[in-house]
């Protein structure tokens, strides 16, 4: 079963900030990784599920033409509104994934701290719409808190095998720290070509 609704909500309703998101050094460290593993420069078009507060939201909205940042809680997605207000090139909706899965395709997908959420079954169907929405080239980014939570069906270690699995993408990062493990896949064109490396791309090579 997938971690159910009235666990975010409540948890929301206990706290504006139910991981500190705003304080530690730990998660600023983890973003910083998260945003200097991207392997372009800008994206036209992005999707991050699961913004929570819009901390990430505000550092990717730097590098994107168009971010959309979606929470399954109101009260997460209306302070990533808030925190947003004058970045014109993001919307923060209310949407739950995989059944709210939003239209279009876009040039980056970033699944952070999220997958262990699903089970099984869900977190096929979220991959399988996650490929399917992503433009040949394009970037996805997971990553995931290594140890163990009772909340949680999976870790970053134990996700790491089903990402590097997924038909049609290519893993270019393999970041494996202590506490989280981070992945950079590209996805590949439609008859299986990898995109260039980034210092392919500027000529270096
Ligand atoms: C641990 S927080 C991660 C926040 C942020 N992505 C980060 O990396 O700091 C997980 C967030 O995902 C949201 N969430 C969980 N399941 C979701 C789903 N099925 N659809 C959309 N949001 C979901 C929760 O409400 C929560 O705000």
């Amino acid at each position: 079963m997938n971690t159910p609704n009235a666990y975010f909500e409540q948890l929301y309703s206990d706290s504006a900030d139910p991981w500190s998101l705003t304080e530690q050094w730990y998660t600023q460290r983890k973003y910083d990784h998260t945003l200097a593993a991207l392997p372009h420069r800008r994206y036209r078009t992005a999707f991050e599920p699961g913004c929570s507060v819009g901390i990430l939201t505000t550092q990717l909205a730097a590098r994107c033409d168009s971010l959309l940042a979606t929470d399954r809680v109101a009260a997460a997605a209306e302070l990533t509104a808030a925190r947003t207000r004058d970045l014109p090139q993001v919307r923060a909706r209310q949407l739950t994934i995989p059944e709210e899965w939003p239209d279009g395709r876009f040039e980056l997908i970033v699944l952070s701290e999220l997958l262990y959420y699903f089970d099984d079954l869900t977190l096929r169907d979220v991959l399988t719409r996650t490929v399917r929405a992503l433009e040949p080239g394009g970037t996805l980014v997971t990553v995931h808190w290594n140890h163990p939570a009772p909340e949680h069906h999976r870790t970053g270690r134990t996700l790491a095998p089903v990402l590097s699995a997924i038909p049609g993408l290519a893993m270019l990062t393999d970041c494996r720290d202590p506490d989280f493990t981070l992945h950079v896949f590209a996805r590949q064109d439609v008859q299986g070509r990898t995109p260039l490396s980034t210092a392919a791309r500027e000529g270096l090579l």
